[in-house]
């Protein structure tokens, strides 16, 4: 652990973090409570978002029966697209406001859970789609009022989204991820039951356990909270507020799961244990980053989803390109921790050390405790049989320019990086990315 005066307040500086604690309910076998639940929150309708792959494991008709036995009336929409944009957000609140419901669960991945959070916003609060879309492309509005009722149940241990307060899109007319973040929009209840995982495909697993390590490492190497100004009022403190000691207990133990558990889970689709360990990462991640933030490789991600052009792999739908969002991240990952660990190279080594690496030795130098953790993220990649680079996705070096300009919009997570993120870091970033080994 970094030493104490890590989080000492600078004078300009911020001199308290805010925990927003999330309710939840995680087990396996908890998907038959959905419905005691819902009732908790006085819920009568309730709109049901999912997809046509989730909408039929044994699982989801668990939660749906679970539903029906407390007495709730359902609208179930299952259009869910893989990675939502604008129109499929604004499709789903249309669903939602003609519907008349008064209670939102989710059941899915991370699309599945922020079309839910989008479609509760704009269905209850109907505006222009860029009204509450995060600045510099949005407005940044805040929701006007209270949201009703939000049960999220993940489906895969990735993207801890029933954790989070924040939606992300891409914004067809721009091809760029934007996002939607605030704590209202932070699910209700998460109710979290790992034997969701049990049918995942290895390379979903792998995908979303790798965003799951990058949100923890994101969050503990972000720049710290005491170096954000000071809001201009308390409750103006931001979701991503940089790392903090709350996130850094979450952050750890995330990082020592996946250490533990990632390739098992991986290579082993019966190992329960392994599946279960990296359900509960992803919880702790989702927990961890809801505070705290990520910054650079998720604002290089979403240029290189954004962007992809003939990418596919298998276990995920082949009728579209697709790059699935950890990979997007971890690809980007190896060079970035290089590049911040000048930051805190403590805090890097940290990271090397809670994965399993051997770092007793490593000096705790920019160069060394960037190198540790770059080679550490890469065994794991290498094992997991994860594409190496942007080059393994189909980008050459003439997409660079391309890409620089869509994360440098990303201005809300390359803010939150330890150190000062401009054009050139960037293009140093991007080019270094471009193979992983
Ligand atoms: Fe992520």
């Amino acid at each position: 652990m970094s030493c104490s005066h890590y989080y000492l307040p600078s004078s300009a500086g911020d001199s308290a973090f805010a925990v927003d604690s999330q309710s939840i309910v995680f087990g396996r076998g908890v998907v038959a409570e959905l419905g005691d639940h819902a009732r908790s929150f006085s819920a009568r309708r309730v709109a049901v978002f999912s997809d046509r792959r989730v909408r039929d494991l044994a699982s989801s008709q668990r939660a749906l029966a679970s539903l029906r036995a407390a007495g709730c009336d359902l609208a179930v929409y299952d259009e869910v697209e893989i990675e939502p944009s604008d129109r499929s957000f604004l499709h789903a609140a249309r669903f939602a406001r003609e519907a008349g419901c008064d209670t939102y669960v989710s059941i899915g991945g991370g699309s599945v859970i922020d079309t839910c959070k989008a479609a509760l916003l704009y269905a209850t609060y109907p505006a222009e789609f860029l009204t509450y879309v995060n600045r510099p492309v949005g407005q940044g509005l805040p929701p006007p009022g209270p949201l009703p009722p939000h049960l999220a149940l993940p489906t895969t241990s990735g993207t801890g989204s029933e954790c989070t307060g924040i939606a992300v899109c891409g914004l067809l007319s721009t091809h760029a991820k934007v996002g939607i973040a605030h704590r209202s929009l932070r699910p209700s209840r998460a109710i979290i039951d790992p034997d969701f995982t049990a049918s995942l495909p290895p390379n979903v697993v792998a995908a979303s356990g790798f965003d799951v390590l990058c949100h923890a490492i994101e969050s503990y190497t972000a720049r710290p909270y005491a170096s954000r100004p000071r809001p201009e009022r308390p409750t103006l403190r931001p979701m991503s507020q940089g790392s903090n000691p709350w996130s850094d207990l979450g952050s750890l133990e995330a990082l020592r799961l996946c250490g533990r558990y990632l390739l098992r889970a991986v290579c082993d689709a019966a190992d329960a244990e392994a599946r279960q360990g990296m359900m509960y990462a992803a919880t702790l991640a989702g927990i961890a980053f809801g505070n705290a933030g990520v910054h650079i490789p998720h604002g290089m991600a979403y240029a290189i989803a954004g962007q992809v052009q003939d990418f596919r792999l298998a276990g995920y739908p082949p009728d579209a390109p697709l790059v699935p969002h950890g990979v997007s991240v971890v690809v980007a990952a190896p060079a970035v921790v290089r590049f911040t660990a000048a930051a805190d190279p403590q805090r890097h080594l940290d990271c090397a050390s809670a994965l399993g690496a051997p770092t007793r030795d490593v000096p705790p130098t920019a160069a060394d405790s960037g190198a540790c953790l770059s080679a550490c993220l890469v065994r794991l990649m290498q094992a997991c049989a994860l594409p190496n680079g942007l080059s393994a996705l189909g980008y050459a070096r003439a997409d660079i320019t391309k890409l620089v300009s869509g994360s440098a919009i990303q201005q809300r997570l390359l803010d939150n990086a330890p150190c000062l993120v401009e054009r050139e870091h960037l293009e140093q970033l991007f080019s270094s990315a471009m193979t992983c080994w």
